[in-house]
């Protein structure tokens, strides 16, 4: 068998060219646009390249999206100011710091300083907790982006046995909240693996739908994917190839070679779930503006 390989980046266009529709709908009706501040903090040059991509998304739909940019040295308090500060400002629909912080941070005391009704991460523990308890209002990106593509692939979830590798409070966790929920792309029986799985392989084998998030290249095998599976590669690794200009490659967690050989459907990295995570993102500003009119 060989995959159907499951292309993100169309999917992604069709989510935000419905945002785009939702912008100018809003606009029309409000007379003012839905804004979303990034707030990046240091010289990470992946973070850069991520939180550029955020803002220039967020203007083709129409949005209002600005970059905050901080030095390295800036401190806990000047940046929980700032954080204040968009919390208040009510042109600021929704507000993402983008992770990871420099050392010094505590991320949690940062996370928790958003207003929950503009964390469009979803990362809040008062989005967790609506999260989990049944009246969702942000689902993290990417993990949005996950069960949105599974829908747009009529990928059947419902009764369907799903196993997530990776337990992230970003990926795994939220998940969970959203596969075991009820629902379209929903109702499935979701099993969590990380490092202290005792039989990763024995518990990816029963996957009917098989989520990696590890992080780490060729974790998941071709042997390790039950036949016929969908297989949803979260992984986007950075490794070296001095073949490329950029001096690196983005990789994901499964050995596509192997895999697509076994399942009936596989995303790409790139090109699967990373361009879901900014039309997703988008989604959930237009989501949060439409919550504060
Ligand atoms: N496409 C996107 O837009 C997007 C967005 C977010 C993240 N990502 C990518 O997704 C990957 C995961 O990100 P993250 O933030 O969730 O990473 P993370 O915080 O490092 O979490 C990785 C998880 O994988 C588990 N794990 C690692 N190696 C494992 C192994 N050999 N067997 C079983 N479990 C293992 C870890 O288990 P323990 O908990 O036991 O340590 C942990 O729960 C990264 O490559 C990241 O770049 C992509």
């Amino acid at each position: 068998m060989t995959a159907r390989i499951i292309d993100g980046k169309a999917i992604a266009a069709k989510v935000r060219s419905e945002v785009a529709a939702g912008v100018a709908e809003f606009k029309q009706k409000h007379g003012f646009v839905p804004g979303i501040t990034v707030v990046i903090v240091g010289d990470d040059p992946a973070s850069h390249v991520y939180v550029r991509s955020k803002e220039r998304a967020a203007k083709e739909v129409g949005m209002d999206g600005s970059v905050l940019q901080l030095p390295a040295e800036t401190t806990r308090e000047q940046l929980l100011e700032h954080v204040r500060r968009l919390n208040a400002d009510d042109s600021v629909h929704g507000i993402l710091v983008q992770i990871p912080l420099p050392d010094h941070f505590d991320e949690d005391e940062i996370i928790h300083a958003i207003d929950p009704r503009k964390d469009v991460d979803g990362l809040h523990p008062e989005n967790v907790g609506l999260l989990f308890s049944g009246h969702k209002r942000f689902a993290s990106a990417t993990p949005a982006g996950v069960q949105r593509m599974l829908v747009e692939e009529n990928v059947q979830v419902n009764g369907a046995k799903v196993v997530i590798v990776g337990r992230s409070n970003l990926v795994g966790k939220p998940l969970i909240g959203l596969l075991l929920g009820r629902g379209n792309g929903a109702n499935a029986t979701v099993t969590v693996c990380h490092t202290g799985t005792k039989d990763l392989a024995a518990e990816t084998r029963q996957a009917d739908i098989l989520i990696s998030a590890t992080g780490i290249p060729g974790s998941i095998t071709g042997n390790m994917v039950k036949p016929g599976a969908v297989v949803i590669d979260v992984g986007t690794t950075r490794v070296p190839d001095s073949s490329k200009k950029s001096g690196f490659r983005l990789a994901g967690d499964v050995v596509f070679d192997e895999a697509k050989e076994v399942a009936s459907a596989i995303t790409p990295v790139p090109g699967g779930v990373g361009p879901m995570t900014i039309a997703m993102l988008l989604t959930n500003v237009l989501a949060a503006a439409k919550d504060h009119v």
